[in-house]
């Protein structure tokens, strides 16, 4: 029986582009529901722009116009974003919506009803030049701990402090530069504390009820403290005008928190889309719903999406989320990402640039899996992934048969052996890739899937189709084996479609077929079917592609007007300068007692030809063993004289094929990272030290 399933995404703030990061999410999610629909699950996938807070009301001020007009024209530039990296929404909606303002008045008047909802008078930071309550991060101060100046109301991004606004030394309005003022204003609260909540948190986000992943279960465990000393704080969801959002229910000049109605935006994203094509919206948000509901997230919003709206849809009397599936953070070349560097890459750069939105579907695909660890967008990798597999491996089945077919057959197919091991193969492990699909496992899916297209190629490579077509009196054998490429390359088209649907709408025109589905995998064309032309399916990545993409969001280290006053300017512009080499995060012994470094002597130094930076080095890693890696050393070192010399590789980094050959590990070098002094410089250890030592 086909499942229902109700899918969603976060909801991107409405006040910045989508970049790189953001992908990571609606491309993961996007590959999940593609899947579902394949399977012939009714999965609907709905998501929307986060309108509402100071932030959009301020950057609208600041473009001079109106908080309306500033989320139109996002929402325009979103949608044409996800629309470029095929992200098929079912709905991509507003917050600011009539649906979501119902939703959560609607949610709210249940909420007080059932006793969960509280006033009380708090004391806040008040800016008297620009006459409104200040957001914690538009209050700027002296850490109280460590001294640091600039740092935002909630914590320091020097020390990692966690304090309250209050806490800052003197504190200052990071809108108008002004002093703040303390003044009170009532609140209204969700009572997260009441024993109601915190019985039901308990059950709801333990390891046992697995809505959560196991890390998440987790991390909750220690938020809600244990049985008996409840962690569980009240949750302040209103504002004071001037706010951009909506006003709360008989409570004038206050407003929800854009917090309390972001999750909500979910509903009425679902709720316009019932309007529209005549689904029911009770089937879904019943307690009792049969339909399952999913939401995909990051993990820096765990907190609101595990434990505030489970809440809340529990007690206002709706269901409650099925899973929630929370996916880490991308780095690119294995850090954060950065305007200085240019790698804070926005979706529109990538598009513009030229690079193939599948590309960047696929290499995602191949690095993503169920948990919450963070993904790191290496360049050079994404390069070398692509080629080799995209379209060495897979591509390359077609465009090396299908001319055969089109010239030689009239592109009529022959019978496809439907017993050939390549194809019994793919036929065997569509189950196995349907299960990793479901359970977001999407970067065994792919190993596994190339795995599946090496043997395809083996096959191709067995029959040799170009050798065929010399022979006299082959003719049968031509036909044959091109028919089977075929057919192979359309069973691995099925199995990827959930990750490169553009490649596969093309593939489905060239085949001549209607648009493949999970099931397919279970047959094979028929004899006689007729082809299309083959027109070519993709072209490999030019790595000069990837150096325009760079420079294309390079920044210069200008600080952000808006966020600084007048006479910080120049302290805040050095400390920019300096987060951009701030240490690692702390790992422990176990972490780094991974990298095996060892001792080594270069054996051999040379040149690379056609390689403007590398040099290939044969190393001596003692008991008569030796390692070829390529360094980018060569703008520091001649050859020559790197022979015979001692040096620390890493020599347990997996091989990496590299467009000169393999690279079979690293050896360590110090540079400056950002290339202002120049020059790179290789370890040395003491003398003594003999190749094959363990460096720790
Ligand atoms: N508006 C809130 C979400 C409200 S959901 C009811 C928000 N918006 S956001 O634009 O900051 O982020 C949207 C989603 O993108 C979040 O799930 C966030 O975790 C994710 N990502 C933003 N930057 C990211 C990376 N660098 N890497 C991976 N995901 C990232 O939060
Ligand atoms: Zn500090």
């Amino acid at each position: 029986m086909s499942r229902k399933i109700l899918v969603t995404s976060a909801l991107p703030y409405a006040n910045g582009a989508i970049h790189l990061g953001h992908l990571v999410e609606y491309i993961q999610t996007d590959i999940w529901v593609r899947y579902q629909k394949m399977a012939g699950n009714e999965c609907w996938y709905v998501c929307a722009d986060d309108t509402h807070g100071t932030p959009i009301m301020l950057r609208a001020e600041k473009e001079g116009i109106t908080p309306e007009q500033l989320i139109a024209r996002v929402h325009g530039e979103h949608s044409r974003d996800f629309a470029g990296f095929n992200v098929g929404f079912d709905n991509y909606y507003s917050t600011h919506s009539d649906e979501t303002r119902a939703c959560a008045d609607d949610i709210y008047l249940k909420l007080r009803a059932a006793g969960l909802i509280e006033t009380r008078t708090i004391e806040q930071y008040y800016d008297p030049l620009k006459q409104l309550f200040l957001p914690d991060r538009f209050i700027k101060g002296e850490c109280p701990k460590c001294g640091a100046k600039d740092q935002y109301g909630d914590n320091c991004e020097s020390c990692g402090a966690a304090y309250a606004p209050t806490d800052l030394k003197d504190p200052y309005s990071a809108i108008s530069g002004a002093k703040p003022e303390l003044r009170t204003s009532e609140h209204y609260f969700f009572k997260l504390s009441d024993p109601r909540c915190e019985a039901f948190l308990r059950q709801y986000t333990s390891r046992e009820n697995g809505v959560l992943q196991n890390e998440a279960a987790n991390k909750m465990q220690e938020w809600l403290g244990t049985p008996g000393d409840n962690k569980l704080t009240d949750w302040d969801i209103s504002r004071d005008a001037p706010y951009f959002g909506f006003e709360i229910p008989d409570a004038p000049g206050k407003y929800y928190y854009v917090w309390l109605d972001a999750p909500i935006g979910y509903m009425g994203s679902f709720r316009n889309l019932c309007g529209k094509n005549g689904l029911d919206f009770d089937e879904y948000f019943k307690p009792d719903s049969k339909t399952e509901l999913y939401h995909f997230i990051g993990k820096d919003i765990l907190y609101f999406h595990a434990l505030f709206w489970p809440a809340e849809l529990q007690h206002a009397g709706y269901r409650t989320p099925t899973k929630i599936f929370a996916h880490g953070f991308l780095t690119v070349d294995g850090a954060k990402m950065s305007k200085s560097r240019g790698t804070f890459i926005t979706a529109q750069s990538y598009l513009d640039t030229g690079l193939n939105p599948e590309w960047l579907r696929y290499y995602y695909a191949a690095k993503l899996s169920a948990s919450m660890e963070d993904i790191d967008l290496n360049l050079e990798d994404f390069c070398a992934r692509v080629n080799s597999d995209l379209v060495g491996k897979y591509v390359n089945i077609a465009s090396r048969s299908a001319g055969f077919i089109a010239k030689r057959f009239n592109g009529q197919l022959a019978p496809a052996a439907a017993e050939l091991p390549a194809i019994k193969a793919i036929q065997d492990a569509a189950g196995r890739i349907a299960d990793l699909y479901e359970t977001r496992e999407f970067a065994k899916a792919m190993r596994e899937i190339m795995l599946l297209a090496d043997a395809a190629n083996q096959y191709v490579d067995s029959v040799r189709p170009w050798e065929l077509a010399k022979k006299e009196g082959m003719e049968v054998e031509l036909h044959a084996a091109c028919s089977n490429a075929l057919n192979l390359f359309r069973l691995l088209s099925i199995l990827l479609k959930p990750v490169l649907p553009m490649v596969a709408a093309q593939v489905e025109k060239f085949l001549n077929i209607a648009p493949l589905i999970w099931a397919d995998t279970g047959s094979l064309l028929a004899a006689g079917h007729v082809i299309n032309t083959y027109e070519h399916l993709m072209t490999r990545v030019d790595p000069k592609l990837i150096v325009n993409l760079v420079e294309a969001n390079k920044e210069s280290l200008a600080p952000t007007p808006e966020a600084i006053s007048p006479q910080r300017h120049a302290e805040h512009q050095q400390h920019e300068v300096k987060a951009e080499s701030t240490w690692e995060p702390f790992c422990d012994i176990n972490d780094f007692m991974k990298v095996d470094l060892r001792i080594v002597r270069i054996a051999n130094a040379e040149h690379v030809e056609g390689a403007d930076k590398l040099v290939r080095l044969t190393l001596d890693v003692g008991n008569n063993e030796t390692r070829n890696i390529f360094a980018g050393i060569k703008s520091a070192y001649d050859p020559a004289l790197l022979i015979g010399r001692m040096t620390v590789m890493v020599a347990n980094l997996a091989p990496r094929k590299m467009k000169f050959g393999i690279s079979e590990g690293m050896v360590l070098a110090a540079s400056d990272g950002e290339g202002k002094t120049p020059g790179i410089f290789l370890l040395s250890p003491d003398t003594g030290a003999q190749p094959g030592m363990r460096v720790k």
